[in-house]
Formats: C-alpha cells, structure tokens, sequence
C-alpha cells in the first residue's frame, strides 16, 4: 500500500483524522502536513510530519518526490465566517489550494478526497430533507468556493480519471482540535463553557436548525468513503452525509441533563445569522446510505454525554 497524505493536518478535521489513519494503516503511511507545527506531541511525533503550504506547487512536488503518496486527503481550507472577513484569502486557499492538489494528484496518480459542506447550498436550496441534488447558489464566499470544488473535483474524474471523492460535511463537533472561523462553531464551544462556567452566550438564535455530526462519524464517512469499490459511485463528489440536526436551545437541553444548571442566553451576530439562514435544516443523505453504506452511529444524545466526558477529562489533565 501507498503512504497517505493529509493536508491540514493540525485543523480540525485533519488533527483527529491523522491520529486515526496511523491507527490504520500504520504511522509510517501517512504524511501529515500543515503550515502550523502541531502543538500536540503524539501528532507531530507519532508519524512523519512535513511543512506544506498548497498554495506553494513546490512544497507539494517536494512532498511527493519524498514519499510514495497514493492517497490525498485535502483538508487544507478556510471555514464560513473567517470567509466573510477575508474573502481574498478564503478564495486563494480554498480555490488555488485545492488546484494545486489536483494537478499533483492527477501527475502522481492519487486518489483524492475533497470535504465539501452545508456552505455549499443557499437561499434557493430546500431547506428540508435537502436533495443530493438541487439548487446551489451560496452567497458567502465559502460556499463559493466549495461549489467550485465539488465542480472541479468531478470534472479532475472525468476528463483525467483522477479518483476524486468527497462528502458534504455538515457542522462537525470534536474536543481535539478547535474548529475556528466557522458558523457552526457555537456547538462545540458550548461544551467547554458548560464545563467550564455553566453558562453560554450564543452567537444563533436559539431556533436555529443546521445539521451537524460527531467527530467519529466524520472519520468513519472520509476512510468508508475512500475504501469504498468506485464502480458503486455515481456521484463520486459531494455527497450529502449527516448525522443530526438541532438548535442551540435543543442542545442547551441535552446539556442540562447532564448540567443541571447550566443557561444558554442569546447575542446574535448577524454575519453568522444570515450564513446559518441560507443553509439546509437537514440534508438527505440517502445517496450516501446507498452508494457507500454510509450510517451515523452518534445521535445527539450520545454526541453531547462523550462530550461532556471526553472535555471534563481534558481540562482535569490540563490542570
Ligand atoms: N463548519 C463549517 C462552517 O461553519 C461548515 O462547513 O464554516
């Protein structure tokens, strides 16, 4: 088996999927790269670690002159809100970024997976049970840019034959490393305030429904995705996955089963308000289900009790 290369990996997504995929596949297979050094020990130590930045075509050609990479996981991106503040740069990254893995995936023979999301449907969109495929016509710069991606990703597939596969991820909720910059951020940063003060001051209005999955799920949809037989795929790119769907006062209740106490009060910033309007209440991920096996195991029942346990453990290790 070829080695794996995960760019971004000290994000979010990356920092849990890198740990996971050494567990797999061996630390020696994967290639974590970032433009940051990561903090924690066992991700920069625990496999090797290269400086990448993707905007550079000469740090990937580096890369892949080094290793033997047969697979990409291109995670490298600028998230919703953090867009709205600077357009230039969420379409430099997320665009050019994703250009410049392309072509090395298509030079090199790779398998690619590309993370598309919620960002990628509007105003126009149904809202509820939203199709595989519909209306998409975002008004932030990140759907955007994750339109472009789905489009580019399909056409690397059928004009180079380039394996490009890709989901799109609704909000993802994690204790490892902190998403930053996005609009569905309030559902993981809830939880440590909970903890930490028992009390949190949302940024949504407490009706508002996005969809969302646990960390675990998103993992097991990237690698189920990438192992899957391609001649089931017939949509390749893009394909709806989610988890649960609920609204900050819904999760508030959840916690308060386990924090009695615990208040929710409200101070809504427009910019992420209006971004939380224009996506899906709840997508259809019936093409997933069908095409790949895809299933959620973490409701949000589950989700908010590991939570709980998983950040109490950490800020108890931390003190
Ligand atoms: N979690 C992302 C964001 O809020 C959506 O894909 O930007």
């Amino acid at each position: 088996m070829k080695q794996i290369l995960v760019t971004g990996a000290v994000g979010q997504i990356g920092a849990e999927l890198t740990t996971a995929l050494r567990q797999r596949y061996g630390c020696e297979k994967v290639v974590a790269t970032d433009i940051r050094m990561p903090v924690d020990k066992d991700l920069r130590d625990g496999g090797p670690f290269e400086f990448l930045d993707v905007l550079d075509p000469n740090h990937i050609t580096r890369v892949m002159q080094i290793y033997q990479i047969g697979t990409i996981y291109h995670l490298a991106a600028v998230l919703s809100a953090i867009g709205e503040s600077r357009p230039n740069v969420a379409w430099t990254i997320n665009v050019n970024g994703l250009y410049n893995i392309l072509e090395a995936a298509r030079q090199y023979q790779c398998s690619l997976f590309f993370p598309s999301s919620i960002g990628a449907f509007g105003k126009l969109t149904p809202k509820d049970n939203t199709p595989q495929d519909t209306i998409q016509r975002p008004d932030t710069i990140y759907g955007v840019t994750k339109v472009a991606g789905e489009l580019i990703c399909d056409y690397y597939y059928k004009r180079f034959k380039v394996d490009t596969r890709g989901v799109r991820f609704p909000g993802l909720i994690s204790c490892v490393a902190e998403p930053g910059g996005g609009t569905t951020d309030y559902a993981v940063e809830i939880f440590y305030e909970a903890i930490k003060h028992k009390k949190y001051t949302c940024y949504l209005k407490a009706d508002t429904y996005l969809d969302m999955m646990y960390m675990p799920d998103a993992l097991r949809a990237m690698v189920n995705l990438m192992e899957a037989d391609g001649t089931r795929l017939l949509h390749r790119n893009a394909f709806n996955v989610t988890a649960m769907h609920f609204t900050p006062q819904q999760l508030a209740v959840e916690i308060r089963k386990h924090i009695p106490d615990f208040k929710i009060s409200y101070e809504v910033d427009p910019v992420r308000q209006e971004i939380a309007d224009s996506w899906p209440n709840y997508m259809d991920d019936s093409a997933a289900r069908a095409e790949w096996g895809w299933k959620p195991e973490y409701d949000l029942e589950m989700m908010t009790s590991d939570m709980l346990g998983k950040i109490r453990q950490k800020i108890a290790v931390d003190d």
